[in-house]
C-alpha cells in the first residue's frame, strides 16, 4: 500500500492520512531516541526529563516530566510541588497533552501553574515499546487489553511518580481510555487511592453501550464477529493493511460517513485548532493490541464494564475462576475520593447517555467530592485539541485541584 493512500483506524480517532501528513517511516521514528522532551517540550523553553518505569509484567514505559514552568523554579529546588500524572487515550500517546501551543496545552499550562507534571505513555506506544524479555515483534508482547493498562501500567507509573515526588499524593488526569483505566483501577485496586489526591476525567468512559459513532459500532461488530482473525494479528497497527481493509469495508456500510473521519468517529468537534491537528497527524495514531480492541468491542456490544471475556466458560474459569469475566464496580469507588468529570454533548464515543449511567453509578458519591462539567458543544477530541480548552475545561480542573490541596 502506498503511503499516500494510507487509511488509519482507531476507536478514539479515525483518520485517512494523506502523504504529507503520514506518520514518520520507521527510520524517522528512530528519533525516538530524542523523544517527546526534545521534540515537543524543550523547544518551547521548558525543562523536561525523560524517565522510564518497568511494570510488573516487564513492559518498559517512558514518562516525561516537566518540573517547572517557563522561568519557574523546578520541583527539586522549589520543593513541595504537587505532582500531576497525565494519561492519554487509545491510539494516542503522551504527546496528547502537548499538541497545542504552551498557552493552550494542558501539559504546559499545569507546569506554568506550579505543578510537577508527569506524562505517561502506555505499552505499545512508540516511546514505550521496550520489555525486559520480549520484542515488540513477538506476539506475546501484544497479549494484553486495558485490564493490564489499569492493573500494571497505571499502578507502575503512579507508584513511580509518588516515589519521585517524596511521596506526595498525585492528581491524575485522563482522557478517554485514560479515564477508563482510572475507573477500573479505582474500583478494583483501592490501594492506589492512598497515592492519589484526585482524578480529573475528560471525556469519561466507563460504559460504552450507547456509543453513537457508526464507525466505532461498525468496527466493534467486525471485531466480535471476526475475533479469531483479529486476535491472530496480535498488534493492532492503524497504519497496516488489515486495518485499511477493515476501514474500507466499514465505510461502505449505510449510514457511515468516512468523508471526515476525525469528526465521524469522535463527534462534531467544535473547536479544533488546525495546528494541533497537524501535530496530531504527524505523530498519531499509535498502535494498540488487537486484544484491547476486542475488549472495547465487548463493552460496546454488551453494555457492561468487565474484564476481558475469553469467549468461553472454561477459558474464563482458567483466568478468573468463574465462567464470566469479573465486573468492575464503579459504585465501589470510595465516596470521598475527589472526582472531576468533564463531558461533551457532541461526543460520539463518550456518549451523553453512557455518561449519565456513569453519574448514576456514582450517585452515592459525596456531593462535595464530585464535580461534573458538561460542555454542550464539545466532542471527544476537543478536550485535548481545542484551542479554547484552557478557558472551557482546564481552568475549572485546576480550581478543582486547588480545593483538594487544602
Ligand atoms: C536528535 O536530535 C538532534 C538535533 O535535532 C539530531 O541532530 C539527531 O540526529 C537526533 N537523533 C536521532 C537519533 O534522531
Ligand atoms: C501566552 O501567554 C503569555 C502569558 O499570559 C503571554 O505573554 C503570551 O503572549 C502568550 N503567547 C501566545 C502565543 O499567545
Ligand atoms: C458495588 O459497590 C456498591 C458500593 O460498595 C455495593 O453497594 C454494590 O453491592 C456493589 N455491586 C456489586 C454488583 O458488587
Amino acid at each position: 500500500m502506498s503511503r499516500g493512500s494510507r487509511c488509519t483506524l482507531g476507536l478514539l480517532l479515525l483518520i485517512c492520512v494523506g502523504a504529507a501528513a503520514a506518520r514518520p517511516a520507521p527510520e524517522e521514528s528512530l528519533a525516538a531516541a530524542n523523544g517527546t522532551c526534545s521534540s515537543r517540550v524543550e523547544p518551547f523553553g521548558y525543562k523536561c526529563e525523560e524517565h522510564t518505569v518497568t511494570t510488573e509484567d516487564g513492559y518498559i514505559l517512558s514518562l516525561q516530566r516537566i518540573p517547572s514552568g517557563r522561568g519557574g523554579a523546578s520541583a527539586a529546588s522549589g520543593g513541595g510541588k504537587v505532582p500531576v500524572l497525565l494519561q492519554h487515550g487509545l491510539m494516542m500517546d503522551g504527546l496528547t497533552w502537548l499538541m497545542n501551543s504552551p498557552n493552550e496545552s494542558l501539559g504546559f499550562i499545569l507546569a506554568d501553574n506550579g505543578y510537577d507534571v508527569w506524562i505517561g505513555n502506555t505499552r505499545g506506544t512508540v516511546y514505550s515499546l521496550g520489555h525486559t524479555s520480549l520484542s515488540s515483534s513477538d506476539p506475546a508482547y501484544w497479549d494484553w487489553s486495558w485490564d493490564e493498562l489499569a492493573s500494571n501500567d497505571l499502578s507502575a507509573m503512579l507508584q513511580y511518580v509518588y516515589d519521585q515526588s517524596n511521596q506526595q499524593k498525585v492528581h491524575y488526569v485522563g482522557h478517554s481510555l485514560g479515564t477508563l483505566i482510572a475507573f477500573a483501577a479505582l474500583s478494583d485496586q483501592q490501594e492506589h487511592i492512598g497515592m492519589m489526591r484526585s482524578a480529573g476525567l475528560l471525556s469519561p468512559i466507563a460504559f460504552l453501550n450507547k456509543v453513537s459513532s457508526p464507525l466505532a459500532v461498525g468496527a466493534a461488530d467486525v471485531f466480535l464477529a471476526e475475533a479469531l482473525y483479529w486476535l491472530g494479528l496480535d498488534e493492532f497497527d492503524p497504519t497496516g493493511t488489515a486495518v485499511h481493509n477493515l476501514l474500507t469495508g466499514i465505510c461502505k456500510l449505510p449510514g457511515v460517513d468516512c468523508y471526515d473521519l476525525l469528526n465521524g468517529l469522535t463527534g462534531d468537534n467544535c473547536c479544533l485548532d488546525s495546528s494541533s491537528v497537524q501535530t496530531f497527524l504527524a505523530h498519531e495514531p499509535q498502535a494498540s493490541s488487537t486484544k484491547n480492541m476486542v475488549h472495547l468491542a465487548q463493552m460496546i456490544r454488551r453494555g457492561i464494564i468487565a474484564k476481558y471475556d475469553y469467549g468461553d466458560a472454561s477459558d474464563n474459569i482458567k483466568y478468573y475462576g468463574q465462567a464470566t469475566p469479573p465486573v468492575y464496580n464503579v459504585s465501589a469507588i470510595p465516596d470521598d475520593f475527589p472526582l472531576f468529570l468533564s463531558s461533551g454533548g457532541r461526543d460520539s464515543l463518550s456518549d451523553v447517555h453512557d455518561v449519565q449511567r456513569l453519574e448514576q453509578a456514582l450517585q452515592s458519591h459525596d456531593s462535595d467530592k464530585l464535580t461534573v462539567q458538561y460542555l454542550a458543544d464539545y466532542a471527544h477530541a476537543d478536550f485535548v485539541l481545542a484551542g479554547n480548552a484552557k478557558e472551557r475545561v482546564y481552568q475549572a480542573l485546576m480550581a478543582f485541584f486547588r480545593l483538594q490541596e487544602k
